[in-house]
């Protein structure tokens, strides 16, 4: 077996010195000044963990249900553009992975390849993300063809409506490759804009007026043919609008800071939205997760499950279906690690008591009594 590395950090270290510096800039780098790529780590760093001692550990497990199916653990794979350029076998490799390890990955709109083969690969890759397209129309001809291929849940992510409107480039002087692009997008209408007058912003006049709004996203959830999850809530009054729009769960998530630069970090807002939405539906989160005790420390403040993006992405960078495999079995490993050390038998235990956040991270209501 070739050698893997052994942590994932050393796996950060591998990927960037093997991938060209504009595809390890692509996959790597945040948004702007990169202040809320560091802030999602440092946030969470910052999450303080209560060794527990002494209790009955047996039997234990990392077992959950999530919109209807069952988990064997906790940890997701997040949608992520265009893996081919980590390895040729990219998203497909990638399912296989989450396949292997009992986990289902989230198929990004952006993939390199056509779902169906993504999904022959890797039967667990069984949500499908998707950005609103020029129209309703058009959008819903994306969910068909999500639905036709099998996935079950519908990731609209909503902090990056139309690829463009971003805070900062992260992929100066990076171009897509030849025959590298998002193929399952293919047919579906490019809007074109009328030329700009004096005066009017591109963003305003012009893109402003095909971007969805709550109304769209309500219609969404009642007609598409799958329950829809908003990707890229982080502000609990928005986790409320989701609620009453009909989704079917909220991803605290800022994109890993790759779109506005000087957000908060997800884990900060995660206690805010979980208390909005106060149980109505499954609240996930994603954004600096690098080790097992950082799912400890997201489960505790009430997210149901993580996604992870860039470690994953190592992992493919560095072996191909094996290292992301490896990733996410570490990460995995660790998080069973985390949870016997701190006393819990099952992911119910991992309850706000088990961390002791920085003040602003308590959640709403909740002192850090120990029990
Ligand atoms: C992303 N992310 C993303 N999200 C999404 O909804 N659709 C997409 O196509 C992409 N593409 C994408 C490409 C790359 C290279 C990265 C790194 C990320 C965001 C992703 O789903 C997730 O929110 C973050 O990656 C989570 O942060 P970490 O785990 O990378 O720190």
């Amino acid at each position: 077996m070739q050698d893997l590395p052994r942590t994932l950090s050393e796996y950060f270290d591998v990927a960037r010195a093997r991938l060209a510096p504009g595809t390890a800039a692509y996959f790597l780098n945040g948004a702007g000044a990169e202040l809320t790529l560091h802030r999602n780590r440092s946030d969470l760093e910052a999450i303080q963990v209560l060794p527990r001692v002494l209790r009955d550990l047996r039997g234990g497990n990392t077992a959950l249900k999530l919109c209807d199916r069952n988990f064997a653990h906790p940890i997701l794979v997040a949608p992520m553009a265009y893996q081919t350029l980590l390895d040729p076998e990219g998203e497909s490799a990638c399912a296989a992975a989450a396949t292997a390890q009992d986990t289902c990955m989230v198929l990004s709109a952006q993939a390199a390849q056509p779902m169906d083969r993504v999904r022959a690969a890797g039967p667990e890759c069984r949500w499908f993300q998707l950005y609103w397209q020029a129209s309703r129309t058009a959008t819903m001809t994306l969910v068909q063809r999500a639905a036709d291929a099998g996935f079950e849940v519908l990731i609209l992510t909503v902090d990056a409506p139309v690829s463009g409107v971003r805070d900062g480039e992260i992929t100066a002087g990076f171009a897509l490759p030849e025959g590298v692009g998002p193929v399952n997008l293919q047919g579906l209408p490019i809007p074109r804009f009328v030329p700009l007058g004096d005066g009017e912003s591109a963003l305003f006049d012009r893109i402003a007026h095909i971007l969805p709004n709550w109304e769209d996203v309500a219609w969404l959830c009642a007609n598409a043919p799958l329950p829809v999850i908003l990707k890229g809530i982080l502000a609990p009054q928005d986790a409320m609008l989701a609620v009453q729009a009909g989704a079917a769960g909220v991803i605290v998530s800022n994109h890993g800071g790759r779109v506005l630069d000087g957000a908060p970090s997800a884990i900060s807002m995660l206690p805010g939205v979980v208390a909005q939405v106060n149980g109505a539906v499954p609240v996930l989160m994603d954004g600096g997760v690098r080790r097992g005790v950082d799912v400890f420390r997201a489960l505790a403040l009430g997210a149901r499950a993580v996604l992870v993006g860039r470690p994953v992405a190592c992992g493919l960078a560095v072996g191909g279906a094996l290292g992301a495999s490896h990733v996410l079995r570490l990460l995995r490993e660790e998080l069973e690690v985390a949870m016997a050390l701190s006393g819990c038998r099952r992911l119910d235990d991992i309850t706000p008591d088990r961390v002791i956040p920085p003040a602003p991270l308590s959640p709403a209501g909740s002192g850090n009594s120990v029990e």
